[in-house]
């Protein structure tokens, strides 16, 4: 995969203290973006601030927060500019009793803040005349879940309301590129529970996110065979997956 040096870019990275945010940001420290970091655990942000103190620039608070969009717009003046942003902050859990607390917690993040924060992604890349919207969504966006029902359907909500803002920017004077993430496994601190496979580490994860940027591509698959899987379970007889 062949990376080209981004000289003078900037970038946001939100959820960007762990993970495959953490991973994608150095990423793209490393190819010479500068790059606006976000989440609620302001220490992980410092300390990866402290890799590259120029380069970094540490933003925490947290995405639910009805001020969020304050922070994005201070994130981004801080920067001075933005042509990239990175939307990697998302939550869910196994809801083995259907406790709405925890479907609760996961709109929240996945699909309120979602919306809000990819509105206003989209509306900030095009009033500075065109950029790159990126957001992590999941193959577990394609089919229905009951391990995890709010989480699998905030997933698809995201993965539908990309497809969204993808016709939109089609019709727009100013090249604006949106790239849908959709990871597989990815050995994080949200890959719960058993019987993983095909398991990407963040670090190839965020290999795959900027070779997606590179290309403009519309969907990436992490790793790319997971589309296999994306494709089985698209087109699996529903009497099949009840039975899974
Ligand atoms: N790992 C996988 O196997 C996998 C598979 C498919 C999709 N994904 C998706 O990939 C994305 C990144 O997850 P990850 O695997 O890298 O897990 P992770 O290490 O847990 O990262 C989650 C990120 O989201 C941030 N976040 C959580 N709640 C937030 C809030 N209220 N406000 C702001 N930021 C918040 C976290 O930062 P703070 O806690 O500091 O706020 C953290 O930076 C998620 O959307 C996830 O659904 C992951």
């Amino acid at each position: 995969m062949q990376l080209p040096t981004s000289a003078n870019k900037k970038a946001l990275v939100i959820g960007a203290s762990s993970g495959i945010g953490l991973e994608t940001a150095r990423l793209l420290v490393q190819r010479g973006y500068r790059v606006a970091i976000t989440g609620r655990r302001a220490d992980r942000l410092e300390a990866l601030q402290t890799e590259d103190p120029e380069h970094y620039i540490v933003c925490p608070f947290d995405l639910t927060d009805p001020e969020a969009e304050a922070h994005l717009e201070a994130a981004v003046q801080r920067l001075g500019s933005v042509q990239v942003i990175v939307l990697c902050s998302g939550t869910g859990d196994f809801n083995p009793d259907l406790d709405y607390r925890i479907e609760a917690q996961t709109n929240r993040l996945n699909i309120d803040a979602f919306t809000r924060t990819a509105d206003w992604s989209y509306r900030t890349l095009k009033a500075q005349g065109g950029g790159h919207f990126v957001a992590i969504t999941s193959v577990m966006g394609l089919r229905g879940s009951g391990a995890a029902p709010a989480y699998a359907a905030s997933k698809a909500y995201q993965i539908n309301y990309l497809q969204g803002l993808q016709q939109r920017a089609a019709h727009e004077t100013v090249p604006l590129y949106i790239t849908d993430i959709r990871p597989g496994s990815v050995q994080t601190d949200m890959m719960k529970g058993k019987g993983h496979f095909w398991i990407t580490s963040p670090q190839e994860a965020a290999r795959y996110i900027l070779h997606a940027i590179e290309r403009r591509k519309t969907v990436q698959y992490v790793s790319p065979r997971w589309r296999v899987i994306g494709l089985l379970l698209q087109h699996l007889p529903g009497w099949l997956h009840r039975k899974m």
